[in-house]
């Protein structure tokens, strides 16, 4: 009997698959067929899949043409197969040509014509039109932000503004779109609005936005008060119309998967979250002179809150702040100390004091430690009693990780409801609440 085995991701399931699954079956007596995960895809940079695993598996089941199907979750599990399974041949299409060639030692490969004209991404594209997005700021984030958009299919970037129409027309220049001087045009032009602009704008800029039908993607902090917070999703929900906080920490899979393993008892119960971020930054930046919004938890508050909101809720008992002031007033060196009926947690942020980058997670029978840049989680170690018994945890996260939360959106505009759960409206109410005391209590101090 000879053996075949394929693999793909089989997304929105058409004819080039169909007879890829065909030939490749025509090839041998048994055919297997390796699906990929939803994670897997993602950690390999193949954004944007639209239907499930499970649909994907009844859509190549619906073929006849599989007699087994697997699921394939990992790099170096095609090796594994091959052995495991007893192939003789290995197929794919001829997108691949060349890449698989390292298991001819191992079997058979061949690479089967691929089928014109057609592909998952076409596909995509077809079934829900492009979504143009407009960006308001041209600062360092939205210089980032260009390029890992260009990374996810389905959206295009079109247009800048800036009330520094010079700003504009630079940043335009640069990255190839089209400079707005005129904020109704710009408007006219995006049908996804991404606020990349001085924190203390941002609640113009998003109600603008709503009052004008566009989705709305805005850098953290999303607010600075609770009551402006809840106004604006509340807004949005009325209109049926997506408000996004960007923190791209909360959508990188290695976070999600921290969270779900520190979640799922791995360290017993958990009693301890603490979070710190630190950056030296230039004092002539607006982050160290911008003496009403500027400092360190404005800055970099969002990132450290976001775990500890995740792992222990919403409903603190308390909440202290302390900080260490520059002679403008502004915070360099601050610290938010939580507590929660089971648990205590720090949020420790600085700009003009450096520290040392750490998401720790304590529990009740270990705890979890991923090291500076923990905001861009790649690796994570769980550890327990026995210093001996480490687990060790990678995942990929590519480029500057900002093109996961903006397939996240995109996702979430096509009506997949079910991504918000990574960052949640109740979530970002909470950050704008506490950001709000913590400015109450800087002016206080
Ligand atoms: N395939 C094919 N002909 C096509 C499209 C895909 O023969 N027109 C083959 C691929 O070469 C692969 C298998 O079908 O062996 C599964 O491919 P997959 O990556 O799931 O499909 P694509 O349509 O290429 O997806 P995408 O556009 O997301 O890359």
């Amino acid at each position: 009997m000879v053996k075949v085995i394929t693999y793909g991701t089989f997304d929105l399931f058409h004819e080039g698959h169909y007879k890829l699954l065909q030939r490749a079956r025509q090839l041998g007596d048994y055919l297997i067929v390796g699906v990929t995960t939803e994670e897997y895809d993602l950690a390999r940079g193949k954004l944007n899949v639209a239907d499930s695993l499970m649909t994907r598996i009844e859509n190549v089941k619906k073929t006849g043409f599989a007699d087994e199907i697997i699921v394939e979750e990992s790099q170096g599990q095609k090796f594994r197969d091959i052995q495991k399974y007893n192939i003789d041949i290995f197929t794919v299409g001829s997108d691949w040509v060349g890449t698989f060639d390292y298991l001819k030692d191992y079997c058979k490969v061949v690479y089967l014509d691929r089928t014109k004209n057609i592909s998952s991404t076409m596909l995509r594209i077809k079934e829900t039109p492009i979504q143009r997005i407009g960006v308001i700021g041209t600062g360092r984030i939205a210089n980032r932000f260009i390029p890992e958009a260009a990374l996810v299919s389905g959206v295009n970037t079109q247009c800048v503004y800036n009330p520094h129409f010079e700003s504009a027309e630079a940043f335009a220049r640069k990255w190839g779109i089209d400079p707005c001087r005129d904020i109704e045009e710009f408007y006219n032009a995006s049908d996804i609005v991404y606020i990349a602009s001085p924190h203390e704008t941002h609640y113009l800029y998003i109600k603008q936005s709503l009052e004008h039908n566009k989705h709305v993607l805005c850098e953290k902090p999303l607010c600075l008060s609770r009551r402006q917070a809840e106004e604006l999703f509340e807004y949005a929900k009325r209109k049926k119309l997506v408000l996004f906080e960007g923190i791209k920490t909360a959508y990188c899979p290695g976070f999600t998967k921290l969270l779900g393993m520190a979640c799922s008892g791995v360290i017993g119960s958990i009693r301890g979250v603490e979070a710190c971020f630190t950056k030296l930054e230039n004092v002539n930046h607006r982050e160290l002179k911008d003496t009403e919004y500027g400092g360190s938890f404005t800055e970099l508050g969002s990132y450290c809150l976001l775990p500890i909101l995740k792992i222990f809720g919403r409903d603190y008992e308390k909440i202290t702040f302390d900080m260490i002031k520059g002679n403008n007033g502004l915070d360099l060196y601050t610290k938010a100390h939580i507590r929660y009926a089971k648990g205590l947690a720090t949020a420790t942020c600085g700009l003009g004091v450096k520290s040392e980058g750490k998401l720790l997670v304590s529990g009740t029978e270990g705890y979890i430690v991923a090291e500076a840049p923990w905001w861009k989680t790649s690796y994570f170690e769980v550890h327990h009693e026995n210093p001996d018994e480490v687990e060790r945890i990678s995942e990929r996260f590519l480029g500057d990780g900002l093109r996961y939360e903006i397939c996240d959106l995109l996702s979430m505009i096509n009506g997949d409801t079910r991504r918000d759960f990574k960052l949640t409206r109740g979530d970002s109410e909470a950050m704008a609440d506490i950001m709000e005391l913590f400015l109450e209590e800087r002016k206080r101090m």
